[in-house]
């Protein structure tokens, strides 16, 4: 018995992905699956996509039905549990939330062709060359970093109106050209499409459930920005307290950003860093701890300009504003290296392999790094960076304060 059969046979919960075409659209398998059921749960909409002689207990998703996912192994004792989903159950689906909650082991899972593979076809994209992003229930700011020339996305929408909200984002980014398709009923009967540009899109509402696809073009004078770290400090707003674009690109190098990874940016100030390291990729954490209300309010602004809402503000003076913050994988300490206990905070909520970097201007500063370096080791640099600029009708140097860069792993 192939491997996914034998799963299917002895795990307690099975999931069931179920397209727009209904019960006609199920392989012979996901149908002797759910013949084969005591209790079929999912929404009021995809129970009654079961024939009626099929006899098992129908039984509804409350309202949330997060309780009821968690419960789901005990729910129904000495029964078949089957599951319905929509599309592929491990696409953003509740496939993913049960494996999450219970394990690999305790759910098995027959899926559908999903949204996207479908958006695909009818595209004609290469599923490994297109970009997918969910923004239901989520911030349209997460297509920022994705939308560059060229590049092909797939948005994943909560309703009918989300590919209007694409297009007058794209137009805010600079991207009016950009092709814009919604396909709606993906695989239904009332399967439909809606095309045009960001700049002309003329579809405020396509039916509910709505997958939309976009090549984006820039506009000419957008200047894309890529996702490697080292933005023309023009990208953020800032009152001065920005660490700037050379020393930033130096910083996040040790910082070295994985995904998945949670930074914690101490004393943010414009937000750059925690910005830039959430960048690096959609999976990257970030919290940005920051003592004065109008510097957090900026670095929300900033965050959600640069495409990472959610990138958590926490508003307070470190050490102190630290105290119960999740375990970090990085910290950065951009000022302040001299208040008392907060480089030994920060050390200490590190785990094994994580990295602090700490960055300082003054020598009383500089000298708490050094002291650091003497103690714990890791890598102290000095940077110091000169740009070009007009002297009367030649150009000259004007040097910045250099920067003393203490990095560190902890072993
Ligand atoms: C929570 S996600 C679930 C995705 C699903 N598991 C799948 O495989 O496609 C829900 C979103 O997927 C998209 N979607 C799902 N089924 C669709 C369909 N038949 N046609 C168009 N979009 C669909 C819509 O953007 C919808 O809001």
């Amino acid at each position: 018995m192939p491997l996914e059969e034998r799963r299917t046979a002895v795990v307690p919960l099975v999931v069931v992905g179920v397209g727009a075409d209904g019960w006609d659209g199920l392989s012979p398998r996901a149908r002797r699956a759910i013949e084969g059921a005591d209790v079929l749960r999912g929404s009021a909409r995809q129970l009654a996509l079961v024939p009626a002689e099929v006899t098992a207990e129908r039984v509804p998703w409350p309202s949330p039905m997060a309780s009821a996912l968690a419960g789901l192994p005990a729910a129904h004792p000495g029964h078949r549990v089957v599951v319905l989903a929509s599309g592929d159950p491990m696409l953003s689906g509740v496939g993913s939330s049960l494996v999450r909650l219970h394990g690999a082991d305790a759910v098995a899972v027959i899926p559908h062709p999903s949204s996207v593979t479908l958006a695909c076809a009818r595209m004609g994209w290469a599923v490994e060359e297109t970009t997918v992003i969910s923004v239901v229930g989520r911030s349209l700011h997460l297509l920022t970093p994705h939308v560059t020339p060229g590049r092909r996305l797939l948005v994943l929408g909560s309703d009918g109106s989300t590919p209007a909200a694409i297009a007058a984002h794209l137009c805010g980014l600079g991207y009016r050209a950009s092709r814009v398709t919604a396909l709606a009923q993906l695989g239904g009967a009332g399967e439909q499409a809606f095309t045009g540009t960001a700049a002309d899109w003329g579809h405020p509402d396509t039916a509910p459930l709505v997958i939309t696809a976009v090549e984006s073009v820039a506009d000419p004078g957008t200047v894309p920005l890529p996702t490697v770290p080292g933005l023309p400090d023009a990208a953020f707003a800032d009152d001065g307290q920005l660490t700037k674009r050379d020393v930033r690109a130096a910083t996040l190098a040790r910082l070295a950003p994985l995904a998945g990874q949670l930074l914690w940016d101490v004393g943010a100030g414009a937000g750059s860093i925690g910005i830039e390291w959430m960048r690096a990729h959609p999976a990257c954490r970030g919290v940005a701890v920051e003592s004065r209300p109008d510097r957090a309010q900026r670095i929300r602004a900033n965050a959600d300009r640069l495409g990472v809402p959610d990138l958590r503000v926490v508003e307070g003076r470190a050490p102190d504003a630290l105290a119960g913050l999740p375990v970090p994988d990085a910290v950065f300490v951009g000022g302040g290296a001299t208040v008392p206990a907060l480089l030994g905070t920060c050390w200490a909520a590190l785990p094994a392999g994580g990295r602090l970097v700490a960055n300082a201007v003054t020598v009383e500063s500089e000298a708490v790094l050094a002291g650091w370096y003497s103690r714990v080791g890791g890598e102290l640099v000095r940077l110091g960076v000169q740009r070009a600029e007009p002297v009367g009708t030649f150009t000259g140097w004007k040097p910045a304060m250099p920067v003393t860069i203490w990095s560190a792993t902890k072993s």
